[in-house]
């Protein structure tokens, strides 16, 4: 019997203004699974967490990537799978996709590496659908690959891994929950021209901000005219902890995904730890439990490690 454990991170959707299109993975946290290959077609699933995850694989994001896998190689092969999830479901840090890439990369692992990476993204997608009603790439694709990447489009797949500066993330978690489904059924179908023309401003700024490792434009380009308006609402002392991050030397943030994760980026741990202490403050002040992580890009995507090799 194989055994495999998988460390899939989260991620950062959005990037502020490339709703759906920008994402960037961070090295905490992190969430592991173990794996096994099955001698039948079904899929076992074991939580060992808290969060009460459905166990049926139909209902569960890792098993309908699973079950999507064994679609597509039929035979008798399954999966049996020990999931510790460490990203709180609902945080907007890529909970849903860190559970979807991670069965989609163990699954192609474990059966010898026989997808490219655009069809464990198809795969892990059907997870994200099963978690949020549509298809969206732009957390699973950074979990996969690591660093940040540009989904140009996901009909046909079009993904761009941008390489990025070092640069620290700090992420608050509010304790609420916020459901992306709901997050995205409350925006606006259309938008203003000159709205959009700002838009794409900044996401063309911040991408060549990447590029050029230019941290002021990177910074100048963290704004978001169509998505944030409207879901800051869903987020208690979002404008204070931006406000409040920005004077602690951030170089920009906003909402994490479709939140109520608030992530900033810093050029170092020092300032990334001030901004930490800002954002504590607020919600200290305003008697709202929080959870913070200061950590930086991930640069690897998801990552496998074998434990157990036993020949029967
Ligand atoms: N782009 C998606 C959204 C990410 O903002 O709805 C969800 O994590």
């Amino acid at each position: 019997m194989r055994k495999i454990k998988v460390y899939a991170p989260g991620t950062v959707a959005n990037l502020v203004c490339g709703f759906d299109i920008l994402g960037l993975a961070l090295n905490e946290p992190c969430d592991i699974m173990e794996v096994t290959l099955l001698d039948e077609p079904k899929v076992i699933i074991h939580n060992r967490d808290e969060f009460n995850l459905p166990t049926d694989p139909e209902k569960n994001v890792a098993g309908v990537v699973f079950l999507s896998v064994m679609e597509k190689i039929g035979g008798n092969t399954g999966f049996e799978v020990t999931i510790e999830k460490h990203i709180k479901p609902g945080s907007g840090i890529g909970s849903s996709a860190a559970s979807a890439a991670g069965a989609a990369v163990a699954a192609n692992h474990l059966l010898g590496n026989i997808f490219n990476t655009d069809e464990l993204i198809q795969f892990a997608m059907n997870g994200e659908k099963l978690a949020s009603g549509v298809k969206h790439a732009d957390n699973i694709a950074p979990c996969i690959l690591g660093g940040v990447s540009l989904i140009r489009s996901i009909h046909p797949l079009d993904i761009i891994s941008i390489p990025s500066p070092d640069l620290h993330v700090t992420v608050v978690h509010p304790q609420i929950e916020v459901r992306t489904a709901d997050a995205r059924q409350i925006l606006r179908k259309q938008v203003l021209l000159k709205d959009a023309i700002r838009q794409w401003g900044n996401i063309a700024g911040l991408v060549a901000g990447l590029l050029k490792n230019d941290l002021d434009l990177i910074g100048r380009s963290l704004e978001d005219v169509i998505i944030e308006p409207v879901r800051s609402i869903l987020i208690p002392g979002f404008d204070e902890v931006k406000a409040s991050c920005k004077e602690a030397g951030a170089l920009g943030g906003g909402i994490s995904g479709s939140g109520p994760s608030i992530f900033m980026l810093s050029k170092n741990e020092t300032t990334a730890r001030a901004v930490e202490a800002a954002m504590k403050e607020v919600y200290e002040r305003l008697g709202i439990a929080y959870y913070t992580y200061v950590t930086t890009v991930n640069q690897k995507g998801v990552s496998v490690e074998e434990i157990t090799i036993v020949n029967h």
